[in-house]
């Protein structure tokens, strides 16, 4: 199976669940709690340029718009997109959705100042090669901030995914922020710091160790 093959299945497989997915999705029903967390890990002064990568119905994307940041998001699967886009219009959004995966889409090094990558590293074949391309986006002293969870602990939390896709993700049983921290480094980020903390409740029931971090680019 070639990595196209692998990606068709993964993006086929959001196309699927777009329709349902808010309806499920925690942080939706917590998108006010994310908006305090992720506030406080963009740490912006004014406006800044930022792109969300793996965007899915455009969650994180939605809450940096609503925080008066100019957003690009981009994802590989055109019916989260659908959803995204109908939300930012319902909420008076402005976001640029690009229907591109983070692999294939041409983004400018240097572009932006914020990369958010929020419960994607986990369903990529190639995460690290994700964190790099966030660090190359960035300009210097710009901002990642990685959100995930250890998934393997809460069943109704496991994708779907064929066990041959599945074995080709190496992330696909979550991770966790001792992981994460080790792979902004290896990725070329500065230390990282955690922002969960500012969560009141475990935002994912089920109490999955979850992490956000923000690791600066040199
Ligand atoms: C669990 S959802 C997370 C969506 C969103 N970031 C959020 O926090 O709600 C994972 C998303 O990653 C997208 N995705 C998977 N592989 C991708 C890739 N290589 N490039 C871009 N998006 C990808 C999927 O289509 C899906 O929308």
């Amino acid at each position: 199976m070639t990595a196209s093959d692998v990606q068709h299945a993964v993006t086929g497989y959001w196309t699927a669940r777009a329709p349902k997915f808010d309806g499920v999705a925690s942080h939706v029903a917590q998108s006010a709690l994310w908006q305090e967390v992720l506030e406080a890990a963009f740490a912006a002064k004014q406006p800044l340029d930022v792109v969300d990568l793996g965007t899915g119905t455009g969650a994180c994307a939605l809450v940096a718009a609503a925080l008066g940041h100019r957003v690009r998001a981009y994802d590989g699967a055109e019916g989260m997109l659908a959803v995204a886009r109908a939300a930012a219009k319902a909420q008076g959004l402005a976001v640029d959705f690009i229907a591109e995966t983070l692999q294939d889409a041409a983004i400018a090094p240097g572009s932006a100042d914020i990369v958010t990558l929020r419960n994607v590293l986990w369903t990529l074949e190639q995460p690290m090669a994700a964190l790099r391309k966030a660090c190359d986006i960035l300009r210097p002293g710009g901002r990642v901030v990685v959100s995930d969870g250890l998934w393997s602990v809460a069943p109704q939390y496991r994708s779907t995914y064929p066990a041959d896709i599945a074995a080709r993700l190496p992330l696909h049983d979550g991770l966790t922020e001792d992981k994460a921290r080790q792979m902004l480094d290896e990725a070329g980020f500065g230390p990282a710091t955690s922002w969960q903390h500012l969560f009141l409740a475990p935002p994912y029931p089920g109490d999955v160790p979850m992490f956000v971090l923000s690791a600066m680019r040199p």
